[in-house]
């Protein structure tokens, strides 16, 4: 064989190489050994995983992915909650739609309501995997701020429907100074105002809402130690953070509920906990725009709890890296991964998914930018 036949042999096969190599990526059939935070993410059949605002569940060994299915052109809940699952958390394959909306007119979950940020646990006495999610009522706006519980057999589902509406109706949080309950808020205070936060700070929201109950908007479960689980979520107006103790099946809330940082204006809270002590990641509140998170720490799941500084560092770290909490996952080797969703409002399905590792510094978690990284570094 000539030079000339060789070097062409070699061009082929390294070019046939480099287009195989394009088009799997392409089509998302490569196997992934690594994270690419922001960058198009293919489950195993090749298609763009569509799981936003989602949570994880680690069941017998399998990681379960659970998110939000978003259309191209609204927010609208026309699917459901998606289910995908993993063992090694990069390549994840599609089980398909584990809690579905309805087709029935006038149901709470009726196709086209707004359904976010679900999040499954599982409760080892009732072997019940348990379902949580906000709930907006078809037509409505956020205005409800309801949660939504549906329950099912088997890790991907089908979950059934089983209830929605606010949290703890006509129950006050144990951290509420009781010399609030029965003040008279001054409802001329101007929105927004020192004064009107006072207020809000207070309890003028709790008061308001008490006898239908907490509002209940960006939202997590969380499983301690001891087995008692809690329902993390975005209340009054999105101004203050609320935690209520689960009864023992996971279905329904014990009476208890502490208020977080009052007035304090967080969403999309994510906690975890490590070596005793409670962390949770948390965002301000600008719509679906990027601002920049918040940590909040507890030696006690039910407080007291204080607010630190943003976690993030580094370009982009006033903005979340362009995204905004929805999961933090343990891993079984101590170490936890940041999960956050990256909006795209004028086209929801192609809203991007951010991991990132938690790093540690003077016992405080930090996050930084990272184009790839593996779990094994
Ligand atoms: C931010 C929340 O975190 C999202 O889940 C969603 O509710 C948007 N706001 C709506 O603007």
């Amino acid at each position: 064989m000539t030079v000339m036949k060789k070097t062409l042999l070699l061009c082929t096969v390294l070019l046939t190489f480099a287009f195989n190599s394009l088009y799997a990526q392409m089509l998302g059939t490569e196997k992934y050994d690594r994270f690419y935070p922001g960058k198009l993410w293919f489950d195993t059949d090749g298609q763009i995983i569509n799981a936003h605002g989602g949570g994880l569940l680690l069941h017998e060994g399998t990681y379960y992915w659970f998110g939000e299915h978003k259309g191209e052109h609204s927010n609208a809940a026309l699917v459901g909650v998606t289910c995908y699952a993993s063992t090694d958390l990069y390549n994840w394959k599609n089980l398909g739609v584990a809690f579905s909306v309805s087709d029935e007119p006038g149901s709470p979950v009726e196709r086209g309501c707004t359904l976010e940020r679900p999040k499954v646990i599982y409760n080892k006495k009732t072997g019940k995997f348990v379902m949580f999610f906000h709930l907006e009522l078809k037509g409505q706006g956020y205005n409800r701020a309801n949660v939504g519980v549906a329950v099912a057999d088997k890790p991907e589902g089908p979950y059934t429907f089983l209830k929605n509406g606010r949290v703890n109706p006509g129950k006050w949080p144990q951290n509420l100074d009781k010399t609030f309950k029965n003040k008279q808020f001054d409802k001329n205070h101007k929105g927004w105002s020192d004064e009107w936060r006072q207020d809000v700070a207070e309890g003028m929201m709790v008061q308001r809402d008490l006898e239908g109950g907490q509002m209940s908007r960006d939202m997590q479960l969380f499983v301690d130690d001891d087995g008692k689980a809690y329902h993390i979520y975005s209340s009054e107006d999105n101004l203050t953070i609320q935690i209520a103790e689960l009864t023992d099946d996971y279905l329904d809330y014990t009476g208890k509920y502490i208020r977080i940082d009052p007035a304090g204006h967080n969403e999309a809270p994510a906690l975890f906990k490590k070596d005793g002590k409670y962390f949770m990641i948390t965002s301000g509140c600008t719509g679906w725009a990027p601002n920049a998170a918040r940590l909040l720490t507890a030696d006690n799941i039910m407080g007291p709890w204080t607010r630190h500084d943003n976690p993030c560092r580094g370009k982009g770290a006033d903005k979340t890296f362009n995204s905004q909490s929805t999961y933090i996952l343990p891993l079984p080797n101590g170490k936890f991964i940041f999960m956050a969703d990256r909006w795209m409002p004028s086209n929801p399905i192609d809203g991007r998914y951010v991991w990132l590792p938690i790093e540690w510094e003077s016992g405080m978690p930090v996050l930084r930018w990272h184009d790839q990284w593996r779990l094994e570094e």
